[in-house]
This record gives structure tokens, sequence and C-alpha cells, in this order.
């Protein structure tokens, strides 16, 4: 009895190992710990056996009942361990794809290959120049000498070498420009990134870029400039967009003035954008002035010339409400996403 007893644990021990899924679990414990199997079969029976028997053999019953539970349960354990650590046996293949994100243009590049298209249209070229400037072309050159308080506007990031700086404005573009076509006319814009030692605040940055225009040559007039910038003004913002000219001064033009554009935002209205003005600023601008131009290697007395600078950052927030600076450098996505 005790042998045949032996016999049926080892059967059912083996037969546990072939069992690979859930149903043969299932199919293997009915067999060997249900009511109908050998083991259950031989506890049910203990009563007939001879009493001097019976002791130890419910005893070993017990022991293999209780063996084939543990077995059965740490079989089970295993099976669903490995079924887990096996995911490609589950993979669905018609589930979608997981989609890859396009990228974009920055909302600045966009604006400045805005900015490009129209000036070309215009016949102006892109003329590039450097972010690292000296003194002489980013102040010296175009009438700003050492210690002229109009240095004030300008915060300047200095270099470990006396005399080099991050330019300030792209304005220095205008000295190498003329330079490079001295006597020949000059229609350029000088687009680039400036940089301020300033504090950054919603209204300022350390860094942004700036887009210049030069036209250079003969019998060239204010009105020409008023024109000129009038135009591109409807191009940027629409055919029907009013422009007028304020009188400031830059050392480099004379006279110089300050283009507004009409608030596109509320249209005669009002908004505080425009801060209820209904007048929107948009650039700085003037007729060269004759020592620039002199610098540039022109006669002044044979050529004229108008240069203007604008912002294109300034733009893109006007343009789309964007009401802090911080946020074009900031590497936000949810920003930058946006455009
Ligand atoms: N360079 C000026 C600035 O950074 C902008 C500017 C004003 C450029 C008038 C010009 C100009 O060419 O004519 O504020």
């Amino acid at each position: 009895m005790l042998e045949s007893l032996h016999n049926t644990e080892q059967q059912a021990l083996s037969e546990l190992q072939q069992a690979v899924d859930s149903a043969a679990m299932k199919e293997w414990r009915s067999r060997h710990l249900g009511k109908e199997s050998t083991l259950m079969q031989n506890l049910g029976s203990l009563g007939s056996l001879p009493a001097a028997e019976r002791p130890e053999i419910g005893r070993r019953a017990n022991e293999i009942r209780r063996a084939l539970e543990a077995a059965y349960q740490e079989r089970s354990d295993e099976l669903s361990s490995t079924s887990e650590a096996a995911p490609a046996t589950t993979l669905d293949v018609t589930l979608p794809g997981r989609p890859v994100k396009q990228g974009r243009l920055h909302i600045a590049t966009q604006t400045l290959r805005r900015i490009y298209a129209i000036w070309a249209e215009m016949g102006f070229q892109v003329y590039r120049s450097q972010d690292l400037e000296t003194d002489e072309y980013n102040f010296e050159l175009l009438n700003i000498p050492a210690h002229h308080p109009a240095r004030d506007m300008w915060d300047t990031f200095h270099t470990n070498t006396p005399g080099i700086i991050l330019r300030t404005h792209t304005s220095p573009g205008q000295i190498h420009a003329m330079r490079a076509y001295c006597p020949e006319s000059i229609r350029v814009i000088l687009p680039g990134m400036c940089y301020r030692y300033e504090q950054i605040t919603a209204r300022s940055e350390i860094q942004f870029n700036q887009v210049e225009g030069l036209a250079v040559g003969k019998n060239i007039r204010f009105t020409d400039l008023k024109g000129t910038l009038s135009d591109f003004a409807r191009r940027m913002f629409g055919e029907s967009t009013g422009t007028r000219f304020r009188a400031s001064h830059f050392p480099f033009t004379e006279p110089s003035a300050e283009m507004d554009i009409e608030c596109f935002l509320c249209a005669g209205k009002g908004c505080s954008v425009c801060k209820h003005t209904c007048w929107l600023e948009i650039l700085g601008c003037g007729m060269v002035h004759p020592t620039v131009l002199q610098n540039g290697g022109y006669d002044p007395r044979e050529f004229t010339g108008f240069a203007f600078g604008m912002g294109p950052e300034r733009i893109a927030m006007l343009k789309y409400g964007i009401e802090d600076i911080r946020y074009f450098w900031g590497n936000d996505l949810r920003f930058l996403e946006q455009f």
C-alpha cells in the first residue's frame, strides 16, 4: 500500500512538469487531488484497512496530499511569471502604431523667413555678418564714440579680449556691407542674433534677433524710406495697414524716426496691447548719417541712403499675443508646438 502511494506521488509530480497552461493545470488538479483521484480514494477508504496499518498509511497519504498541493502552487506561480516575462507571445499586431511627432520651425525662424521673403520680393538681398564684433564697428563707425551718452541704449557683453564684444544690434553690418559694396548701390537686409547685458524680464531678453535694412544709392530720399517701409507693413500685416512715422533719435541716422502701424488687434477700438493708442511701434529707421556713409566708403555729397532695424520676436509677440519674451528661448515645447 505504501509503495502504491509512493508511485502515485511520483507519477503526479512528473505529470505536473508537463502541464504548460492553465487548462492543463486544472486538469492535473482534478486528476490528482480531486474527489475521484487515487489519493483521495485511498484517504476515503482508510477505515477499511486493518487497524495496525491505518495510522501509518493515513499519515503518509496526508503528507503526499500536502506535497502535491505545494507543488501545484509552485508550478502555477512559475507559469504565470513566465507568461508575463514574455510579452512577445501576446503582441497584438493589429494595434495602431505610435505616431512619430513631426518637428517644426521655431516661431522666430518662421517670422524671420516671412520677413526675408517680403524683402526679397522688394529687391533686398540677405547680407550676413558675425555675432562677435569690435567696439569700432558696433559703436565708433556708427557715430557713437567712446563715452557718448547714447551708448547707454546698448548695455554690452564684453569678452576677455579688449575691444571685442557681442554685437548689441545688427547695425554694424551696415558698415561691413557698405565696405563690401562701395561704390555700387546697396539694397540689403542684415538679420542676426544680438546680445545685451540686461535683466531678463517679460519684456527684455539678453539675446534676440534683429533684422536691419540698408539702401544706399544716388537720390534716395526720406519719401523712399516712408514708401518702402509702409509697403513692407502692408505685406507683413495686411493690405489695409496704416503707418505713421514719429521723430526719434539714433546717432547713425539723421533724421531718425520710429514707424508705428495701426493696431491690427483692435482695429481702432483701443486694447491693452496697443495701450489704447491704436498704434504699435514696429521699427526704428532714418536716413543714413553722412558720417556713417563716409565710414562705409561713400561720399555723402554724392550718395544718400536709408536704414531701419526691427525685432522679429517683437513682431511675433504682437501678432500672436505672446506676453512674455522669455518663452522664445525657454525651450518649452508646450509653447513652441503652438506655432
Ligand atoms: N540699431 C537700433 C537698435 O538696436 C535699431 C535701428 C534704428 C536700426 C534705426 C537702424 C535705424 O538701422 O536706422 O535699437
